[in-house]
């Protein structure tokens, strides 16, 4: 079980190919075994964000495995809600108390907001870099547009990644030009619920499951893992399953260096296509939620159906 890493944006920093995603742990001991599992085998990418309420959660496991926080990538998000500047600074402020670290190393704007100006906003994550609270800056749901838009408002700093949702089953980053956009210009691509939050699994999916399995059983791994694979396989795609139990963490990391034959890779995009039908609805980044978030204020209304409430907003 090897790590395999990836190159960061542009920069020279290398990272984890598969992260730990960390929204809808539960914040019980089976979620910090498997997260500390994970920094034990080697993978120190953990993504969180502030309307999780895992941060916490996050710090126990990077203190409790004894880790060193630099040699932990700690990704996490500022809510649309806080986009006003020193609410942007604040954010950040509480969330590196409950991380528990003195730098967060990628701050990623968790969704475009068009009720606050993006230079404002992007102001404030360059005045956090320059103060040594956050390492990079990342963006996420947001299109090749708004991600060109909030980088033209940064003066020295590369965008050095944007966290959307892609998976087997939730393909839109290839249709919507994204994960071209990114492997041109060099920016990675968080791929978010990368096992479609476990939609991969439903009932009606066994007829797909079954032909992943099949081409899974040449390398002697289970569907998620050649689906995990298959996306990491993407040159810019890091993806961060997100597993609560230990099993599922070991398998996870263990898809790192399955190193998929190119032929492989092509008969899963054929598979994959010829079940479309059985795509999974991209729920986050619909052009109906875009259309709602794009005229609406109130990110924390949307924040509490969507995240049942919160105490850090
Ligand atoms: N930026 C955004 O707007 C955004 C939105 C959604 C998610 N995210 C990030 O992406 C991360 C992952 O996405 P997600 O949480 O939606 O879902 P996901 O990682 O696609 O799927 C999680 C589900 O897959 C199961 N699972 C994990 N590893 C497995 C394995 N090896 N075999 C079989 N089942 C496995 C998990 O079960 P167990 O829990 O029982 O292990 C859970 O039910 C999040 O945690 C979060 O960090 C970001």
């Amino acid at each position: 079980m090897a790590i395999v890493y990836k190159r960061l944006g542009k920069t020279k920093e290398k990272i984890p190919a598969l992260g730990m995603g960390t929204w809808q742990m539960s914040v019980d001991g089976g979620s910090l075994a498997a997260l500390k599992k994970g920094l034990a085998l080697g993978d120190g990418f953990i993504d969180t964000a502030e309307i999780y309420g895992t941060e916490e959660l996050v710090g126990s496991a990077i203190k409790d495995e004894g880790e060193d926080e630099n040699d932990v990538f700690i990704a996490s998000k500022v809510w649309p809600s806080h986009f006003k500047y020193k609410e942007v600074l604040h954010a950040c402020e509480q969330s590196l108390k409950r991380l528990g670290v003195k730098t967060i190393d990628l701050y990623q704007l968790h969704w475009p907001n068009y009720t606050v100006p993006i230079e404002e906003t992007m102001a404030a994550m360059e005045h956090l870099q320059k103060e040594g609270k956050i390492r990079h800056i990342g963006v996420s749901n947001f299109t090749v547009k708004e991600f060109q838009e909030a980088q033209a408002c940064l003066s020295y700093s590369d965008i050095v990644s944007n966290q959307v949702e892609y998976s087997i089953i939730m393909r839109e980053p290839e249709k919507d030009g994204l994960l071209e956009f990114c492997e041109k210009e060099g920016v990675t691509l968080i791929a978010y619920s990368p096992l479609a939050s476990g939609a991969l699994f439903e009932r009606r999916r066994a007829p797909l499951l079954k032909e992943l399995e099949a081409i899974a059983a040449r390398y002697g791994k289970t569907a998620s893992q050649i689906s995990l694979s298959w996306l990491i396989s993407h040159e810019p795609v890091v993806a961060i399953p997100k597993a609560s139990t230990v099993t599922h963490t070991e398998q996870n990391i263990a898809t790192m260096d399955i190193g998929l034959l190119a032929e492989d890779i092509a008969e899963l995009d054929e598979v994959s296509s010829r079940f479309r039908k059985l795509h999974h609805t991209p729920l986050a980044g619909s052009p109906l939620t875009r259309k709602i978030l794009k005229h609406t204020k109130f990110w924390h209304k949307y924040a509490e159906r969507k995240y049942g409430g919160n105490k850090n907003l």
